[in-house]
């Protein structure tokens, strides 16, 4: 019976089914022309080019005189700008504010800090950041972040995302600040082998893209050292095994030399910060591949500004045991040849200022190519997105940047990011053709 119902009812629910799927708008078409565009992968500067957008996809790149524009194509055309992939922060945390820092921070309450995350996702996207990995946030506020602008509720980068990171009780992913008697630990707190690896598995559950672990002390903590190692090689080879194996990618922070050096043994993907990096250190992270997220302009904002933002004396002080060598060691790791990614730690210093890193990048041994590819190709590989972001190519997503100037000889108009575009969507054009 059940059956020649549904045998009478086919062509009506086909009917249906057609009907439903009926106004598919076909894809919004951009041609998008300009003097100039950076090809970040082969590291040259192509002249008068054409991208044609289809819906969030780039479809095709080519020289303008070769490239023809189809019919009904929006022509937007940035003049003698210099189109480039929009970029990508592998190192942020767009819930924090530099405001919210040291004490002030026990006072936020997870709906307040997803809220800043808000207002810092929308300035980071106009400052041409694209694609953020963000690593550290309370309460999953940035799964919440990242699933608003995934919906199109909010305008904001693509985000990855750790949830909490993980760290050893009294570490620097712990919250020290409180008296015993308020029995508070971070949420990312996790002890010895069997608790590491509990705490990977419950971070991927509630949402997390990527794992975060505080392998050495750090700045912004209270009673601990930024080079002193934190976990055990046990830990964390544990940790990062079990995170490989929910295919997620894991990020270190590790300044102490120790931890550099353990932590890339032990397999993980990315050392952030890498301050008190050494020789062995470097070689470690040749032979395993691993990228290095260097937060080098960090240092300037927060010795020349800390005090009026409410820092610590504590962390201006473990700073200066830091900052400038962190540079020293980019440096020296620049010059061997280390996969550098693009990271800057923004929320310890205002959102929208990402940009500033690439002139201390091109101080401490980058050219400015490698530098706009530490931000584009480099970034996306890292991230496990080189299939969808960091160049200007055929598949993918349409996240184009535009400056005016030559940012291959001038980072610094990277600073100012003109023209924004996310999955074809114009965010901002000040280039437009009057
Ligand atoms: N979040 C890092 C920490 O507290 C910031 C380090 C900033 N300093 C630097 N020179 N990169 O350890």
């Amino acid at each position: 019976m059940i059956r020649i119902l549904r045998l009478i009812l086919l062509p009506y629910l086909l009917a249906a089914v057609a009907l439903s799927q009926e106004p598919k708008p076909s894809p919004t078409v951009i041609a998008l022309k300009a003097a100039h565009v950076v090809d970040a992968r082969a590291g040259r500067v192509l002249d008068r080019q054409t991208v044609l957008i289809s819906g969030d996809r780039i479809e095709k790149v080519g020289p303008s005189l070769e490239v023809a524009v189809p019919p009904g194509a929006t022509v937007i055309d940035l003049g003698p700008a210099t189109l480039l992939p929009g970029l990508i922060d592998s190192h942020t945390h767009l819930t924090g504010d530099p405001r919210n820092a040291g004490y002030r921070s026990l006072g936020i309450s997870v709906p307040r800090e997803a809220l800043t995350g808000a207002k810092n996702a929308r300035v980071t996207l106009e400052a041409g950041f694209t694609t953020v990995r963000n690593v550290g946030a309370s309460g999953y506020s940035d799964v919440a972040l990242r699933d608003a602008i995934n919906a199109g509720e909010l305008p904001g980068p693509r985000m990855l995302v750790s949830g909490p990171p993980l760290g050893i009780t009294g570490g620097h992913c712990d919250e020290n600040l409180l008296a015993p008697e308020f029995n508070y630990h971070a949420e990312g707190v996790a002890d010895g082998i069997p608790a590491v690896m509990a705490k990977v598995r419950e971070t991927v559950k509630y949402g997390a893209d990527v794992i975060k672990f505080c392998a050495s002390g750090g700045v912004f903590s209270k009673g601990d050292l930024p080079g002193a190692e934190q976990y055990s090689p046990a830990e964390m080879a544990a940790l990062i095994s079990e995170a490989h194996r929910l295919d997620r990618k894991v990020a270190a922070h590790a300044h102490g030399t120790q931890a550099i050096i353990d932590a890339t043994n032990a397999g993980v993907d990315s050392i952030e910060h890498g301050s008190l990096i050494d020789d062995a250190g470097i070689a470690a992270l040749k032979q395993h591949g691993t990228y290095l997220v260097a937060d080098i302009y960090n240092d300037d904002f927060i010795l020349g500004m800390g005090k009026q933002y409410g820092f610590t004396d504590e962390m201006l002080e473990k700073e200066r045991m830091v900052g400038q060598q962190q540079r020293e060691g980019f440096r020296k790791a620049a010059l061997a040849g280390v996969k550098i990614a693009f990271g800057t730690d923004a929320g310890v210093y205002p959102h929208g200022w990402n940009a500033k890193q690439f002139a201390y990048m091109v101080k401490y041994g980058l050219s400015p190519m490698q530098a706009i590819q530490s931000a584009t190709v480099n970034a996306a590989d890292l991230i496990g997105w080189a299939d969808r972001a960091g160049a200007i190519e055929p598949g993918k997503f349409a996240d184009l940047i535009a400056v005016q100037g030559d940012p291959t000889t001038d980072v610094t108009v990277l600073e100012h990011v003109q023209f924004v575009m996310k999955a074809g969507q114009l965010v901002k054009n000040e280039l437009a053709k009057k």
